[in-house]
C-alpha cells in the first residue's frame, strides 16, 4: 500500500463524485451468475404453501414446480438447490427412503432435468429429510450420530441422486471421510462429471431455524443439536482443516455456511485454497433481513448489500433465498 498519498493531491471523493465513476471503480459487482436459488418441494402437495418464518418463500408441489423454474430461468438464474419435504410415513430411523431410486426427490430431479436440461441442479447429501429423529446420519446405541455407519448410507444416497441426473451433489452432513467415499463411488459408477460441492465448513448455527420450519423437520428434531458433527461457531483453524481434507478427498467446490456471521471464514478459505468457494446465506440470515424490511426498519437494499459483502470476502457463488428477487433487480 502506498502510504504517501496526501490531500489534496489525493481526494478519495473524486472517484465517488459521479454515478458513472462509482461504477467504473467498483471492485466487486454482483451478477445473476453469482446466484443459486434454493427451492423447497413437498411430496403430494399440489400448488404452493407459504412458509411462515420465510417471507415470500414457498413450498412447491411438482405440479407447479416447472412454472417457478421457468421464471427463474427467464431471469437468467443458472442453478437451483432443491430441498425435499417427504411424506412423514416414509421417514424411519435409518433414513432408508433416501436410497429409494424412485423417491420424491429423484422424481423431482428427473422432471426438472427433462424440462430444463441446462439448469444446474444441486441436491444435498444428508439424511435429515428422511430420518424420524431429524439427524443428518444414523444413530449409535448412545443416540449419537454414528460416523462410519452413516457414511455407508450417504454414499448410496449420493449415487441415487447422481443416477437421477443431479449435476451437483452437495454433502451437507459433516461426517468425516464422506467426500472420499462419495468421490470413489461416483468414479466407480462412471459418474465422472458429477460435481461435488462440499458443505466443508458448516457450523452448528442457530441461523438454520427457519429452514427447519420450511422442511417441516422442527417437530422431529425438537431441541436437540447437531453439535457432535457440525462445527463449533468459534473455530476457524478447524474450518481450514475441514476444507483441506475435503479438497484432498475430491471436492470440486467448497462452501462456507452460514454466510454473514462467518465472513472471516469465507475470506480465509478463499485466500488459503484458491478453490471455487461458495457461501450459503442461510434461512435465518434471509428472514431477519426480510423481517426488518417488512417492519420498515431497514430498506430493501440491505439484501443486496449482504450479497455484495460475500463477493468482497471471496465468494464465487451464493446460495440465497433472495436469488429470484435480486435477479429481477439486476
Ligand atoms: C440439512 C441442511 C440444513 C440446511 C441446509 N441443509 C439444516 C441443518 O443442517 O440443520 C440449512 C439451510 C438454511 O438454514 O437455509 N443438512
Amino acid at each position: 500500500m502506498n502510504l504517501n498519498r496526501k490531500f489534496p493531491y489525493t481526494r478519495l471523493r473524486r472517484t465517488r463524485s459521479k454515478s458513472g465513476l462509482r461504477s467504473m471503480v467498483a471492485e466487486v459487482n454482483l451478477s445473476v451468475d453469482d446466484l443459486i436459488q434454493p427451492i423447497f418441494i413437498k411430496e403430494n402437495l399440489s400448488g404452493t404453501e407459504d412458509i411462515e418464518s420465510m417471507p415470500e418463500i414457498k413450498r412447491f408441489g411438482l405440479d407447479v414446480l416447472n412454472e417457478e423454474i421457468e421464471e427463474l430461468v427467464s431471469l437468467g438464474i443458472k442453478s437451483v438447490a432443491v430441498f425435499p419435504v417427504i411424506e412423514e410415513s416414509k421417514k424411519d430411523a435409518a433414513g432408508l427412503e433416501a436410497l429409494n431410486e424412485n423417491n420424491f426427490l429423484t422424481k423431482a430431479i428427473k422432471q426438472i432435468k427433462e424440462s430444463f436440461p441446462d439448469l444446474i441442479v444441486i441436491v444435498d447429501v444428508a439424511l435429515d429429510p428422511y430420518t424420524t429423529h431429524g439427524h443428518d446420519g444414523v444413530l449409535d446405541d448412545n443416540d449419537d450420530v454414528d460416523n462410519d455407519a452413516s457414511l455407508l448410507t450417504l454414499k448410496e444416497q449420493a449415487l441415487v441422486l447422481a443416477k437421477a441426473g443431479a449435476d451437483v451433489i452437495a454433502p451437507s452432513d459433516m461426517m468425516d471421510g464422506r467426500i472420499k467415499l462419495i468421490r470413489e463411488a461416483l468414479e466407480d459408477n462412471n459418474f465422472k462429471n458429477t460435481v461435488i460441492l462440499s458443505y466443508a465448513a458448516k457450523y452448528s448455527s442457530k441461523f438454520y431455524g427457519p429452514f427447519k420450519d420450511a422442511v417441516e423437520s422442527a417437530k422431529f428434531f425438537g431441541n436437540k443439536t447437531k453439535d457432535t458433527y457440525q462445527m463449533a461457531i468459534g473455530n476457524i483453524d478447524e474450518a481450514l482443516q475441514e476444507v483441506a481434507m475435503d479438497i484432498e478427498e475430491g471436492a470440486d467446490i467448497v462452501m462456507v455456511k452460514p454466510g454473514l456471521p462467518f465472513l472471516d471464514v469465507l475470506k480465509a478459505v478463499k485466500d488459503e485454497f484458491k478453490m471455487p468457494t461458495f457461501v450459503y446465506q442461510v434461512s435465518g440470515e434471509y428472514s431477519m433481513l426480510k423481517a426488518a424490511i417488512e417492519k420498515g426498519w431497514l430498506s430493501k437494499e440491505v439484501m443486496k448489500e449482504s450479497l455484495i459483502s460475500f463477493k468482497r470476502a471471496g465468494a464465487d457463488c451464493i446460495l440465497t433465498y433472495s436469488a429470484k428477487e435480486i435477479a429481477r433487480e439486476l
